[in-house]
C-alpha cells in the first residue's frame, strides 16, 4: 500500500457508530470495515445493531461488534465506552450519528407543543452533547480521539418549503435548531479542545433518498446541481476522510454533502 493510500485506510481503527442500526448508521458502519476498520454497531435498537453486525461479518469477518447504547443516558454512555475499552483497550473515534426524537415529531410549526419542541431539542442536542463530553473525557486519558457529529444542510440554511408542497411532509422545527447548535457545538469543543490531540467535525448532508414521495424528489432536484437526492453511499467518502489520518489536522470544520442544494 502506498504512503497516500494508507492515509485513506482505516487500518484496525476501532469506531463507535451510535445509531448504527438506521439508515445512514448501518451504512457508516458497513463502510468502517469496508475500509479496514472495526466498527461498533451502537443503537438503542440492540437486535437490529446484532443483525447490522452479524451482516457486515459475513463480509468482513471480525469486522463488527453490536453495543446498546442510549445517548440520553450518561451511565449508558460511559458504559458503552467502558465495555469498548474492555475489548479493545483503545477508541479511535466516535460518529455522533443517533436520531431521537419522539412520536410527535415531524408536525407543523403550529402544531408544536412546547414540551414537544423541549423535548425533541434536548435528547437530540442533549444526546450529541454527552456524546461529545464523555467521549472527550475518554479520549483526553488515552491522548487522543475523533469525534464526527451529524448536522444536516437545515443547520445552515433556512428550509426551502416549498419542496414539501402538496406532500405532507415538512421541515421539523426542532431539526432546525439542532442541527444548527450541533455544528456549533462542534466548533465549541474543537476550541476547548486545543493542545489536547483530540479533533471534532461536522458532516451535513443533504437530503437522502428513502422513497419520499415523487412530487418531493423532483422538487428537490430542480434547486441541485446533478443528481437531487442522494444515496446513502454518497456520504461515505467523507466520512471516510474524516475518521483517516488524511485529515488530522482538520478540526472545527462543517462538511456540507448536498449535491449544491444549499447555495
Ligand atoms: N436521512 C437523512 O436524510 C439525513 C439527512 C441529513 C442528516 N441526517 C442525520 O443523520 C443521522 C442519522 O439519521 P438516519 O436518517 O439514519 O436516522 P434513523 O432514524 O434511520 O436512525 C437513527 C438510529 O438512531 C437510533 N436511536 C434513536 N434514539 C437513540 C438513542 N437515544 N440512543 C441511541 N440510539 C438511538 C435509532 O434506534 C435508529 O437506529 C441523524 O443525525 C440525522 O439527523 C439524516
Amino acid at each position: 500500500m502506498s504512503n497516500v493510500s494508507k492515509k485513506f485506510s482505516l487500518d484496525k481503527k476501532i469506531v463507535v457508530v451510535t445509531g448504527g442500526s438506521g439508515l445512514l448508521g448501518r451504512t457508516f458502519s458497513s463502510a468502517v470495515a469496508a475500509a479496514e476498520g472495526l466498527v461498533i454497531v451502537a443503537d438503542r435498537d440492540i437486535l437490529t445493531a446484532q443483525q447490522v453486525a452479524e451482516e457486515i461479518c459475513t463480509s468482513y469477518p471480525n469486522g463488527a461488534i453490536a453495543a446498546e447504547i442510549d445517548i440520553t443516558c450518561k451511565q449508558s454512555v460511559l458504559r458503552l465506552i467502558e465495555y469498548v475499552h474492555e475489548q479493545y483497550g483503545v477508541i479511535h473515534a466516535v460518529v455522533n450519528n443517533a436520531y431521537p426524537r419522539n412520536s410527535n415529531y415531524g408536525r407543523r410549526v403550529e402544531d408544536v407543543t412546547y414540551e414537544d419542541f423541549c423535548y425533541n431539542l434536548g435528547v437530540h442536542a442533549g444526546g450529541y452533547f454527552l456524546i461529545m463530553q464523555q467521549f472527550a473525557q475518554y479520549f483526553k486519558s488515552q491522548g487522543f480521539g475523533n469525534i464526527v457529529n451529524l448536522s444536516s444542510i437545515y443547520g445552515i440554511m433556512a428550509p426551502r418549503f416549498d419542496i414539501y408542497q402538496d406532500t405532507n411532509m415538512t421541515m421539523p422545527v426542532e431539526y432546525a435548531a439542532t442541527k444548527a447548535g450541533i455544528i456549533h457545538l462542534t466548533k465549541y469543543f474543537a476550541q476547548y479542545l486545543k493542545g489536547t490531540n483530540i479533533r471534532i467535525n461536522a458532516i451535513s448532508p443533504g437530503g437522502i433518498f428513502n422513497h419520499q414521495p415523487e412530487t418531493f424528489l423532483k422538487n428537490y432536484r430542480n434547486y441541485c446541481s446533478n443528481k437531487g437526492m442522494l444515496d446513502r453511499s454518497d456520504l461515505v467518502g467523507t466520512l471516510l476522510f474524516l475518521l483517516s489520518d488524511a485529515s488530522l489536522y482538520l478540526t472545527g470544520q462543517n462538511i456540507v454533502v448536498d449535491d449544491g442544494f444549499s447555495l
